[in-house]
């Protein structure tokens, strides 16, 4: 696991989003994995200027995103659907018909996620996964727990994920209970992952991952201890409990 330190969150996107261009310059069809949440939106926010003042084209890129919950139709501003068109894809030039979002309202959920599975492997697979991580160490919504032999599937999200993401919602009651997430799987299928944690609240989260190299289902994102090309870019507050020659 090959760890950046950067300052902040601000110098998180700046350095995770000069990852993705690499890839897009070399790599014009890339397969690129998303995320949403709060971690991702300084990468997007670079990616967007660089596609402005740069021109860097996502005309041939495709994306898949790790997740969605269940029960938000693509409208609805809460929606992951939502979230990436108004954070990214609005803003660069890449064809709606190389958007992959899990469908939360497909009326058979499990059909959808075989769906998803398939179309995964129809596009030859993701170039470059990248992840937030929870709280919890949960990453996609794989909540401890989850085996790591799982592909695309549902989940109940438990309170505590329901809570970090309330913040969005007006109440408690409105974050939905259910998602479809990319299993972590899928996730190590991945040719490479880059993993942004930013802020205090992630701290213990980052030393549990890095500081430990012991793989466990009660701490999800351990299983990226499995995969051979995995970068971590955390900000200080991030790593604060990192121990410093892990830091160098
Ligand atoms: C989002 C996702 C989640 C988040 C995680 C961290 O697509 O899969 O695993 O990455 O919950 O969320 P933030 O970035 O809001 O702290």
């Amino acid at each position: 696991m090959h760890i950046i330190p950067v300052k902040d969150f601000n110098d998180l996107g700046r350095k995770a989003s000069q990852f993705i261009i690499q890839l897009v310059r070399e790599k014009p069809d890339a397969v690129l994995g998303l995320a949403t949440g709060s971690t991702p939106k300084s990468t997007y926010k670079e990616l967007i200027q660089d596609h402005r003042l740069n021109g860097t084209s996502y005309q041939h890129v495709r994306t898949v995103n790790l997740d969605e919950y269940v029960g938000l139709a693509k409208d609805n501003p809460n929606s992951y659907h939502y979230f990436m068109r108004d954070q990214f894809f609005n803003h660069i030039d890449i064809p709606d018909r190389n958007i992959y979002i899990p469908n939360g309202l497909a009326s058979d959920l499990d059909e959808e996620c075989r769906r998803y599975d398939r179309l995964i492997t129809e596009l030859g697979g993701v170039d470059l996964q990248i992840l937030g991580i929870g709280r919890n160490g949960h990453i996609g919504f794989n909540e401890p727990g989850t085996s790591f032999e799982v592909m695309t599937h549902v989940v109940d999200l438990t309170l505590d994920t329901r809570k970090a993401n309330a913040r969005f919602f007006n109440t408690l009651e409105e974050v939905p209970k259910q998602a479809i997430t990319m299993g972590i799987k899928n996730i190590l299928q991945s040719r490479s992952i880059l993993l942004l944690a930013s802020g205090p609240s992630k701290a213990d989260a980052m030393a549990r991952l890095l500081n430990e190299s012991k793989i466990t289902n009660a701490f999800p994102a351990s299983s990226l201890h499995q995969h051979r090309n995995v970068t971590v870019i955390a900000d200080e507050d991030a790593l604060s409990m990192v121990y410093l020659e892990r830091r160098a």
